[in-house]
């Protein structure tokens, strides 16, 4: 694992975005798997302008979301499906088409299947990007004996996920309980994993999955196993490092 630390966190999104280009200056259709949450907006910030500018072209590209709400329509706008539309997809030169974000309508458990297999036949992730949840989590995988799962399942949320999130709600009751999410074994499974982390309340999440041991209780310890993964940090998430 290299751990790369900025001075704040438009300079770990400059970084960030610049591992984008150079991925898809290299495989032009390449496999891009996309988070969530506050961390990644300043990145797609910087991903939209450089498509502006005619540095990036995503005409070919195909993206993997994580994760999405159990119960969430797309429409629904806390819904990631929503989030991704609005601060990346519409700005850019996507097809549509070749976005993905896991159902959280009908029948989960076969949506959570089809989706692994979807990302198969894609020829798997070439670029992960992640964030991190106060409790270690990444995508929804969270910390519990059993979260070390390979493939896309349905989680059940803890109350910490859902009082982070309920920010994006009118009130924490409003807040899904469970949410569909690629599994660990599907993160791992990526050529190359990106994990951005900023502001001090991520810093004990970050110490403990760069120091501590790998363990289902800290789910994001487990990129330690992981040959090509990088941690970009500003200096508020790094300062328990
Ligand atoms: C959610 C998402 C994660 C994300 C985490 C942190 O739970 N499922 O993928 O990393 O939130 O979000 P934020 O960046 O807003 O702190």
């Amino acid at each position: 694992m290299q751990v790369y630390v900025y001075r704040n966190e438009e300079q770990v999104a400059k970084a960030a975005s610049m591992i984008f280009a150079s991925v898809i200056s290299e495989k032009p259709d390449a496999v891009l798997g996309l988070a969530t949450g506050s961390t990644p907006i300043p990145t797609y910030k910087r991903l939209i302008s450089l498509n502006k500018d005619g540095y990036i072209d995503f005409s070919r590209i195909r993206t993997y979301n994580l994760d999405e709400y159990v119960g969430l329509s797309p429409e629904h706008p806390a819904s990631y499906r929503y989030f991704m539309n609005e601060q990346l997809f519409d700005h850019i030169n996507i097809d549509k088409n070749n976005t993905h974000v896991p159902s959280g309508l009908g029948d989960v458990e076969k949506n959570a299947e089809d989706y692994d297999a979807a990302i198969e036949r894609a020829g798997g992730i070439d670029l992960q990007l992640l964030g991190i949840g106060h409790n270690g989590h990444i995508g929804f995988n969270e910390p519990n004996p059993r979260a070390f799962i390979y493939k896309t399942n349905i989680i059940t949320l803890t109350q910490s996920t859902i009082d982070a999130n309920s920010r994006m709600f009118s009130c924490s009751d409003e807040v899904p309980r469970q949410a569909i999410s690629l599994g660990i074994g599907g993160i791992m499974s990526s050529k190359r994993i990106i994990l951005l982390a900023t502001g001090r309340g991520k810093s004990s999440a970050v110490r403990d999955a760069v120091k501590g041991d790998i363990t289902p209780l800290l789910p994001a310890s487990i990129l330690k196993a992981h040959n090509n993964v990088q941690f970009l940090l500003d200096e508020d998430a790094a300062c328990l490092l």
